[in-house]
């Protein structure tokens, strides 16, 4: 189990990946996203995760370029993600949303480039664009995001390359039993989006009770349960003192009983779209 916040997971393909990262999904460009990735950085992260579709990948960059001036830490000790927008799925187009992000970011590569929606009738040919950079050297590891079991199943039909991340929407009220067990059965990582469900679980009495008896946030709680699950996390803020309360986990381990407790909040909720009924 992960002991600080720079502890990594290793993906199928050898590559470490942090347990936890800094979301920036809604933060528009300017400086209060470049601040909170320069304060993440500064205060230990060193995975951020953001998408073509946040319209936010200059100020990631410029984030990222200050903090490793202001600190040690250079771009082989940081993971970006980003990911391609639905409207881009396609070979070319892919290959050339890849640039651009690129080029949004100021960077020479990314760590993770992940398809965003299972789009169907277009993830394959996405999937063919990503396996193509990722065998070109251009990106470190690729992966989804919002795949059902049987989105994995399909594309893995096809695919060269096994997806080393899904992405998905993931917190005690949607807890993903099965996508879950399939993932580690597949050796394919799964990551938590939206794992505080968008701040709508921190009032739960149960969750207060338990992080009470740690001494722990409700988020903090949270957060140490996905990381217990084997699953990594990407909590979004934008306030420093959340930023370092999000990333205070390690210092603690919920029992096998608090953990079976917080599952037993699922009722298969979501925040976000369902990936087998979206239309955009
Ligand atoms: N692949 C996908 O389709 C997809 C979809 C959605 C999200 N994501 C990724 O997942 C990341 C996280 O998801 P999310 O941004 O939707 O939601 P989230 O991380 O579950 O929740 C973020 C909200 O919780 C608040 N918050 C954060 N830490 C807190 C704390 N310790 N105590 C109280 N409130 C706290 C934040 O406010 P402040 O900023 O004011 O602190 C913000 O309003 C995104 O930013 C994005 O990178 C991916």
């Amino acid at each position: 189990m992960s002991k600080n916040l720079q502890d990594t997971v290793t993906l199928h393909n050898g590559i470490n990946m942090p347990w936890l990262g800094l979301g920036v999904f809604k933060v528009e460009e300017g400086p209060e996203l470049v601040q909170a990735v320069t304060s993440a950085i500064a205060h230990g992260y060193r995975s951020i995760d953001t998408a073509a579709i946040y319209e936010n990948e200059s100020s990631v960059g410029q984030g990222i370029r200050e903090a490793m001036l202001e600190t040690k830490v250079s771009r082989e000790d940081l993971f970006v993600t980003s990911k391609v927008w639905n409207a881009d799925l396609g070979y070319e187009s892919t290959l050339a949303a890849y640039e651009a992000s690129l080029e949004k970011l100021g960077l020479e590569y990314l760590d993770l480039y992940l398809i965003h929606w299972p789009v169907h009738g277009k993830y394959k040919e996405g999937w063919r664009a990503l396996e193509t950079l990722y065998q070109e050297g251009r990106v470190k590891a690729i992966g989804v995001s919002n795949f059902q079991i049987h989105h994995l199943e399909d594309l893995m039909k096809d695919a060269v390359i096994k997806p080393m991340i899904n992405q998905v929407e993931f917190h005690p009220r949607l807890t993903q039993k099965e996508l879950l067990r399939f993932s580690k059965e597949q050796g394919i990582q799964l990551e938590a989006w939206s794992p505080l469900m968008q701040g709508g679980l921190l009032d739960n009495p149960m969750l207060k009770e338990i992080a009470a008896k740690y001494g722990k946030s409700v988020a903090q709680v949270i957060l140490r349960w996905d990381l217990q699950h084997g699953v990594i996390t990407i909590p979004k803020s934008t306030k420093e003192h959340r930023i370092i309360e999000n990333a205070a986990l390690f210092d603690f381990e919920l029992t096998q009983e608090d953990i079976d407790q917080i599952d037993e909040l699922n009722q298969n909720l979501r925040v976000g779209p369902d990936p087998d009924n979206f239309d955009f």
